[in-house]
């Protein structure tokens, strides 16, 4: 079932696009990252009615959970579009789980940065090669890590421009939209994960928690980043 849009969503809606708009004719090789999270579901459905054109593809860390994948799946269906999908390498997953064990990130941060960085840094650094933009569901809303976001960002970590069409959104209004255009969703966020990663490393949170609480949940919140969103980004507005 289809339901019409309040006209405050409808606007960020419409900003929304057009930043994607102008993201594809400004920077032309420009791939959205997609983890398959809410807000990942919300540009997916943007993309592929807007602007077709920008590519999309997704890590899978293999360590992901089924729900996710099953999501993938139902994803490519519905909108009829391949999602471009990078593994980590095999040789480094064999030599980190040999040397340290199959679950060795919750011993140390250092172990845990180090898997990360195997499974989804290196793969989304193959990803992004030869890229000018890439766009991202990251919301400042979502945690301290993210509270000066911009719709557009140098990126000097992995050295192209960032683009995060929600980073204005609210929870709220990413829900409403997935609910109106009735658009396939992880069923782990029925369950209270409102954030998504690796199976492992992603519990479901309890009332009242943030909402990234249940995501390495043992570490300190200012900590809590896989290195995909390094910090060392300057926000740039685009030209009007
Ligand atoms: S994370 O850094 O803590 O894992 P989070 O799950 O909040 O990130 O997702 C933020 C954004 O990072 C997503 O909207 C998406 O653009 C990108 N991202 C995260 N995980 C993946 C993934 N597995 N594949 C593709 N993009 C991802
Ligand atoms: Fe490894 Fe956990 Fe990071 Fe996934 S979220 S890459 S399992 S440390």
């Amino acid at each position: 079932m289809s339901e019409t849009l309040d006209s405050g969503l409808q606007a960020k809606v419409e900003q929304s696009v057009a930043l994607l708009k102008e993201a594809l004719r400004e920077y032309g090789a420009v791939t959205f990252a997609n983890s398959l999270g809410a807000e990942d579901v919300v540009i997916t459905d943007l993309i592929c009615r807007h602007v077709p054109d920008i590519e999309i593809f997704s890590l899978d860390t293999g360590r992901l959970p089924e729900e996710t994948l099953r999501l993938l799946s139902a994803i490519e269906s519905r909108y009829e579009t391949k999602i471009k999908v990078y593994f980590p390498e095999s040789a480094s997953v064999e030599k980190y789980v040999n040397e340290y064990g199959i679950n060795a990130f919750y011993e140390s941060q250092e172990l845990r940065k180090a898997c990360c960085h195997m499974r989804k840094v290196e793969p989304l650094q193959r990803a992004l090669a030869g890229k000018k933009a890439w766009i991202t569901g990251i919301r400042r809303e979502q945690a301290v890590t993210r509270d000066d976001v911009a719709h557009s960002q140098w990126d000097a970590a992995n050295g192209l421009q960032k683009i995060n069409p929600l980073a204005d959104w609210s929870e709220k209004e990413v829900w409403a939209y997935i609910r109106a255009r009735d658009i396939p969703y992880n069923e782990l966020h029925d369950q209270h994960y409102p954030s998504i990663g690796c199976a492992p490393c992603t519990r479901a949170i309890s009332m009242g928690e943030d909402v990234r609480a249940g995501r390495w949940w043992w570490e300190d919140p200012e900590a809590k980043e896989c290195g995909l969103h390094a910090a060392s980004v300057t926000p740039l507005r685009f030209k009007p």
